[in-house]
Parts: structure tokens; C-alpha cells; sequence
């Protein structure tokens, strides 16, 4: 599917593939990338191409500038988890070498190298290897945890009326800001990786207990040990890092609605 809210009569507007078009970082990339002019090809399975499957694609690729690929599988286990992302980049990248697209930009996480006896970061450090041996001109985007993520943790560890949550820090950053800059990086003339992450380092275990206050959620917070490497802080941002948006907090005000 092509959306544009502009004709392609200016020499700045671009074609972005975005695959994963429909998820919470790929539906604000369109939006954005929309707003500004650009013309946008939609990927994932709800839009009619499944990437896992190679022929899938068909000609979507034809004249897009850049793709952008912030696909995630639906299974985080770690065999299908690697299966899918391998699999994606081989598909996205040998249709966009055909298709002679000048760049593709994978999302990834900050800390990856430093934290593979977690299997999700395995599994992506294995989609950023692949996106590269696919495709020679890819850019990862590194980012840190989205504010949406301490929701995500306490509905995966939620036992009962008791939550185990990994007692780790983070810089979480608006996915809002994270999608913004995808498409500034998309737009731009910077090839170089880069690092995403908000403008403080939180406690995941105090933003979970935050989020339950908010909520108005009678849930016990129960903090659990990590790995050397976790607990010092292998998750924050290098010195280099982009720092953007505004904290979880003033963001978790306005998103989850009340206060007690
Ligand atoms: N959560 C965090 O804090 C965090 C931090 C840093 C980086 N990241 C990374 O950011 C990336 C995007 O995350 P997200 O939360 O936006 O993911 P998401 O909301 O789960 O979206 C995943 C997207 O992938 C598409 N997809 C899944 N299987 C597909 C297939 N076989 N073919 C084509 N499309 C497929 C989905 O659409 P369909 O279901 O319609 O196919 C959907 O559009 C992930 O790789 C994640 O690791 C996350």
C-alpha cells in the first residue's frame, strides 16, 4: 500500500518501505513520514506481505529510497525469534539490493554485545548481523527501552497480584521520538549508526511500581537479580547517544491518565 499527502513533484520527497508498517514504532514512522511528504510502501502481514516468505515482496521495493525495517517477530523465543529475523533481513535486503534502494535502517537495542546470555538480545544482535551481511549500506538505529516497555514487563511477569521485574537500569525514551528520528535518519544524509535514549537513567523496578500507581493496580513489585553486565549498566546510553523527548514519568502522567 502507498500513502503520500503530498504528489512526489518535490526533489526532496522520498519513497520509505517501512516493514513492520503497522506496530507501534512502524505505524508513527508512516504517520510522520507522511505528514512531512514523503511517499511510504507499507510491509507487514495485515498489509498483504508476510517478509518471512521470499517471494512475498514481489515489486514493492521499485523506487523506494530507503527502507525501513522495525519488524518484530511474534514469538520471542529464541530459535523462531532468530529463525524470523535472519529470515527478514535475507528477504529485505536481497529485494532491496534488486531493487537498488540506497539504504536500509534496522531498529536495534542499545547494550546488545554486552548482554548475550539474555536470548532477545541474541536474537537481534543475529537481526543486525544479517541486515548487514544482506545488504552492504545498512544503519542500525540502536534505541534504548520505550516508555511502553516497564507495561510490557509487568504484564509478562505478573503473577498473580505479584510482578517479577528485573531489578536493571534504563534510559527509556517516547517511542514517538524514536520514530521521528528513523525518518530524520531516512531523509538525511547521516550513514553512520546511532543511539537512541531519553533524558535520564530510571530504576525499571521504580517505573513498574510508578506505572501500578498510576493504574490504580494493587500488584507487588518483586525485584529480580540480573547478570554483572545488566546490573552496571550495560543497557544506558553511550556518550554519543542522541538524548530526546521527556521522561517516562511526565510521559506515564499523561499516557496512563490519573494520578492517586
Ligand atoms: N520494546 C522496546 O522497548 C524496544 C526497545 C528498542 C528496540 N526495540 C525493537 O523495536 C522493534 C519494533 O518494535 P515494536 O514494538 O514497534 O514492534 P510491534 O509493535 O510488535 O510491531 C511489529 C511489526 O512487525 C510486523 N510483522 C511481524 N511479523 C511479520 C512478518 N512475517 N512479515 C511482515 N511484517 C511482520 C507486524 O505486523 P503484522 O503483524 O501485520 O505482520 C508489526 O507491524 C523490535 O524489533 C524491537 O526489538 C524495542
Amino acid at each position: 500500500m502507498l500513502a503520500s499527502n503530498r504528489t512526489a513533484d518535490s526533489a526532496r520527497t522520498k519513497r520509505l518501505a517501512v516493514a513492520g508498517a503497522t506496530g507501534l514504532i512502524g505505524s508513527q514512522v508512516v504517520a510522520h513520514a507522511v505528514a512531512l511528504g514523503h511517499e511510504v510502501v507499507s510491509l507487514s502481514r495485515s498489509m498483504g506481505v508476510d517478509l518471512t516468505d521470499r517471494d512475498s515482496l514481489g515489486d514493492r521495493l521499485e523506487g523506494v529510497d530507503v527502507v525501513i525495517d522495525v519488524t518484530r517477530p511474534s514469538s520471542m523465543a529464541l530459535e523462531e525469534a532468530i529463525s524470523f529475523f535472519t529470515t527478514v533481513a535475507k528477504n529485505l535486503g536481497r529485494a532491496s539490493a534488486a531493487a537498488g534502494v540506497a539504504r536500509m535502517i534496522v531498529l536495534s537495542i542499545i547494550g546488545l554485545e554486552k548482554n548475550q546470555d539474555f536470548d532477545w538480545y541474541v536474537a537481534t544482535l543475529a537481526h543486525e548481523r544479517a541486515a548487514r551481511e544482506h545488504f552492504a549500506n545498512t544503519q542500525v538505529l540502536r534505541s534504548a527501552q520505550f516508555h511502553e516497555f516497564p507495561e510490557q514487563v509487568l504484564g509478562r511477569g505478573l503473577r498473580g497480584d505479584k510482578a517479577e521485574v528485573m531489578d536493571v537500569q534504563t534510559q527509556p525514551v517516547a517511542s514517538r521520538e524514536v520514530a521521528r528520528l528513523l525518518v530524520e535518519l531516512a531523509i538525511g544524509d547521516q550513514t553512520e549508526d546511532v543511539e537512541i535514549a531519553g533524558p535520564q537513567p530510571e530504576q525499571l523496578v521504580n517505573l513498574v511500581s510508578e506505572l501500578t500507581r498510576l493504574r490504580g493496580d494493587e500488584i507487588e513489585v518483586v525485584p529480580v537479580p540480573v547478570s554483572v553486565a545488566m546490573a552496571s549498566g550495560s543497557l544506558l546510553p553511550g556518550a554519543e547517544a542522541l538524548l530526546r523527548g521527556e521522561t517516562w514519568l511526565a510521559w506515564a502522567r499523561r499516557h496512563y491518565g490519573r494520578e492517586h
